[in-house]
């Protein structure tokens, strides 16, 4: 059993034990202990995963392209190409005989209503 398992269980016996949280149940303090059990599950996996970070997203393309494509052919598609800033960036990068690189945009811009999650 992982380590931050056994801590939760510990945790949540003595707060049932001593503390008489079976009172609480779907309370606010239930629900904010819940967060944080959450929080110290998020770090054990942010710990286990190290996730890398860039100054910008050259970098970031150079780090997918040398860690994971290395010499791969890719059949690359954009959608929404604008000026073909990444695309170029990343014909620069992958430049494997194989490859294939296409890029579309409607030119129209964003829409008015996109609010950049989800649905429209
Ligand atoms: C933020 S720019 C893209 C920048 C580009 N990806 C780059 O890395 O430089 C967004 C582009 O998506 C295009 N676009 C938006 N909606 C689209 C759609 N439904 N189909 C195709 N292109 C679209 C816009 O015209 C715009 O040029």
């Amino acid at each position: 059993m992982p380590a931050s398992t056994r801590i939760r269980r510990k945790v949540a016996n003595f707060s049932l034990k001593a503390c008489g949280l079976r009172k609480l149940r779907n309370g606010r303090l239930q629900r904010f202990l819940r967060t944080v059990f959450d929080e110290i599950d998020l770090q054990h996996l942010r710990d286990a995963n190290p996730c890398p970070s860039f100054r910008d997203r050259a970098e970031m393309y150079r780090y997918v392209q040398n860690t994971y494509l290395d010499r791969e052919a890719v059949d690359y598609l954009e959608f929404g190409v604008f000026k073909g800033e990444s695309i170029r960036e990343w014909l620069t990068l992958n430049k494997h005989k194989a490859s294939r690189f296409f890029g579309f945009d409607s030119f129209d811009g964003l829409p008015e209503s996109w609010t950049g999650q989800g649905a429209l």
